[in-house]
């Protein structure tokens, strides 16, 4: 079904899409409910408590099989991790099945976050696609890849809001907000675990079980201070959505919450998870979380911290050895109930046999290896890297007419970095098969492109660029590539200062000042702090990490053969001080009134007063680029915005009309976006909340009646009460291409 139809029959994509998945078997009802716990019961029947915990042990492969073959033998071990070798992990297989006493298979896990052989855009950058449709096809890739060689369960969708880009891990979730987040969670869930349940299904598993985005001071593994309200309405949605979309697992995160390690919370393992939102998959740990809780100094050893976990609702441990150390011991002594492992174990059990792992444990390690790269997986690679490039800057230079340029000079140092524009998390991506914008563009223009890195690597400090400079001046134009590498973001990766690293700054502006048209292209794992380097180029691109097929789409992009359509996932930040700032935030009492700042000041004696609103003397209070933006190489208007009705009931849902024209040159796409604010609450409100975006293609000088729905129960929140609920009220809505443009139009709850 193409899109564009969706559309003209005035059915918003995204209520469609959730309709059609919606009517799929829900993943976790398949081959019957009833089948599936006869068998788990039938096992757990003959386990004796050791092979029960066993099960609940999942240790990292370590290269050899031999390191864990006896234990695998002995059922100390329910899953491995680290092990992407088809071979070794049908050998694996084979001891589980035909040497251990039940012959129980293992859960083969892998963090396959964006992508596996073929690697996708970051996460980041699938987010700034707004296109749930197209990262599910990426996850389905994915999924299909990494099965094919054994790993059943990856460790993926992260759904940490994150607003804070200092912190390097923003880069494998969806940005800073809860909706965007929940639809791109519900995407890769549908992708990896598939229509139903085969043997292409993975597992996925959403993490970091909760709050661990918001680490105080962007340090990662920081302490959080989440109020309960800020959970539930922020942190917890993306969460409730994936696991309403089917999926199979959960990972607790390493940050203690208010004083409490996710670990060992038993408020949001079980109260939330279990008996509020019904999950019946399995929690394990992060990499040693459970150990880690003492050093939180919230246990004192480890059969503390395992006995403090397991009574918490921890199903797996990953990497502590706590459960296989202490668990029996704990049992017996009365510290822990048998019930609580047997209730682990079925949550273990129910997910093997729902994988068909029983059934079909091994791969078929020939026909693996040929749907690895296959192209129509590089087509979808392709597609989503064009689609998340953010077009930030364009002064009319792009896109390029490539019969108008001979001479090109492809530069920085990012141009030709292989591993690099992977980004974080990619494992199992090859060099190899990745193909960079400076290979596409010698194979789109041969003997037309002249390469001169300027800078080998981003930290390079250099003070003269005369090479460079010499090569732009016999140059066209410039296309130089800017960012971070792979390695300045991800786990453990935060920096304080977000400015480009190096002399990339310096480079730019030596580039600019040839008078050559100089297009940047920016590849990196956050938002950085670009203001400076604006003014030195004509046009600039984002791209994020756009992974193995991000040089022919960003050639694609700089000669027009695919129009930018990405959006800001994230706010970009003027200066880090800014950090926190995010579009969705609570009204002040004394809101920024666009007031003085210090540079506008005559540099007077006497000097007392500069206002009394919320912002920064030498900032402001607004960012460099809001929420949702992104540029075009046309332009769309919004006309004729118009509600169904004037008063909803709780129940009812809202239907947004809206007349969209491509008033440009060329066919593009733009994400409408709908935000909505409550205006008086029992709590505050956010000035905007996200609550429905669609993707609309049109032609230059078309214009197409759209319709967006929003169930009125999505503007719930978590009131004074205690209750999460609609309250009553007057509302504003608007409709526009990013969070901080459009005039509200108003409707009342009743
Ligand atoms: C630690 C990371 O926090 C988590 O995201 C990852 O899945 C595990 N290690 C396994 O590699």
């Amino acid at each position: 079904m193409n899109r564009i139809n969706i559309l003209t029959v005035s059915i918003l994509g995204v209520v469609l899409l959730a309709s059609v998945s919606c009517a799929r078997p829900h993943p976790s009802t398949i081959g019957s409910d009833a089948a599936v716990e006869r068998k788990v019961d039938k096992l757990l029947s003959q386990m004796t408590l050791q092979e029960k915990i066993g099960q609940m042990n999942q240790v990292s492969a370590g290269g050899e099989v031999s390191n864990y073959a006896d234990a695998v033998r002995k059922g100390q071990v329910g899953s491995i991790l680290n092990e992407a070798d088809p071979v070794k992990v049908n050998e694996f297989q084979r001891i589980a099945v035909e040497e251990s006493r039940l012959g129980i298979p293992l859960l083969v896990g892998r963090d396959v976050i964006h992508g596996f052989h073929t690697v996708f855009p970051i996460p980041l950058g699938l987010a700034a696609t707004f296109d749930p449709q197209l990262v599910e096809e990426g996850a389905r890739v994915a999924a299909v890849e990494a099965t094919a060689q054994g790993i059943r369960w990856t460790f993926s969708p992260m759904l940490d809001i994150a607003r804070d880009p200092r912190w390097g891990r923003m880069a494998e979730g969806s940005g800073e907000d809860t909706w965007l987040d929940a639809r791109m969670g519900e995407a890769m869930v549908r992708g990896y675990q598939g229509p139903s349940i085969d043997v292409t299904s993975m597992a996925a598993c959403l993490k970091h079980y909760v709050g661990y985005g918001a680490a105080e001071g962007g340090r990662d593994y920081n302490s959080t201070f989440l109020s309960e309200r800020q959970l539930r309405d922020v942190y917890l949605p993306p969460f409730e959505a994936a696991v309403k979309a089917g999926a199979m697992t959960v990972m607790t995160s390493f940050n203690d919450n208010d004083g409490v390690p996710s670990t060992g919370n038993a408020f949001i393992l079980k109260d939330v998870l279990r008996d509020e939102w019904g999950f019946d998959g399995l929690v394990v740990t992060d990499w040693n979380s459970m150990g880690e809780m003492i050093s939180h100094g919230f246990g004192a050893d480890r059969k503390d911290v395992a006995r403090l976990a397991v009574n918490a609702g921890v199903d797996m441990d990953m990497m502590t050895f706590g459960f296989l150390s202490h668990l029996e011991e704990l049992v017996l002594s009365g510290m822990v109930k048998e019930s609580t492992i047997d209730a682990a174990v079925r949550n273990i059990l129910r997910v093997k046999v729902r994988l068909g792992l029983f059934e079909q444990p091994y791969v078929d390690v020939q026909a693996g290896a040929a749907v690895q790269y296959a192209p129509e997986h590089l087509e979808v690679a392709r597609r989503a890297a064009e689609e998340s490039a953010v077009l930030l800057k364009n002064d009319g230079v792009l896109p390029l007419d490539p019969a108008r340029v001979r001479t090109i000079l492809v530069t920085g140092p990012m141009a030709d970095a292989p591993h690099d524009q992977l980004g974080t998390w990619a494992f199992d991506g090859q060099k190899e098969h990745t193909i960079t914008p400076l290979k596409a563009l010698q194979e789109r223009f041969p003997g037309q492109v002249v390469y001169e890195p300027g800078l080998t690597f981003s930290r390079q400090v250099r003070t003269r660029f005369d090479d460079v400079v010499a090569a732009a001046r016999r140059a066209d134009v410039v296309l130089v590539f800017l960012g971070e590498e792979a390695i300045l973001s991800g786990e453990a990766h935060c920096l304080a200062d977000l400015n480009l690293i190096g002399s990339q700054s310096e480079l730019l502006a030596a580039l600019k000042a040839t008078g050559k048209p100089v297009i940047a292209t920016v590849m990196a794992g956050r938002p950085l702090t670009i203001e400076r380097d604006l003014p030195n180029c004509n046009a600039l691109l984002y791209s994020f990490h756009p992974g193995t097929m991000g040089g022919p789409a960003l050639a694609n992009l700089i000669f027009g053969d695919v129009t930018p359509s990405g959006k800001t996932p994230v706010t970009f930040l003027r200066t880090v001080g800014q950090v926190p700032i995010y579009y969705s935030h609570k009204m002040t009492g004394r809101p920024y009134n666009g007031e003085t700042l210090l540079a506008d000041i005559e540099q007077e004696a006497g000097q007392t007063s500069l206002g009394n609103t919320s912002y920064y003397l030498d900032y402001g209070a607004e960012p460099l680029f809001p929420f949702g933006y992104g540029l075009s190489y046309t332009t769309f208007s919004y006309a004729n915005i118009a509600l169904d009705k004037d008063v909803y009931p709780v129940d009812g849902t809202i239907t947004v009309s809206f007349t969209l024209a491509n008033t440009g040159d060329v066919e593009g796409t733009e994400v409408v976006q709908v935000y909505v604010r409550d205006l008086v609450g029992s709590v505050t409100r956010p000035v905007k909340e996200l609550k429905a975006f669609d993707r609309v293609s049109l032609q230059a000088g078309e214009h197409r009646n759209v319709q967006l729905q929003i169930p009125v129960s999505d503007l719930a929140f978590f009131g004074l009460d205690g209750v999460k609920k609609v309250e009553p009220g007057d509302f504003q809505l608007w409709v526009a291409g990013n969070s901080a443009s459009g005039d509200p139009v108003s409707f009342k709850v009743r």
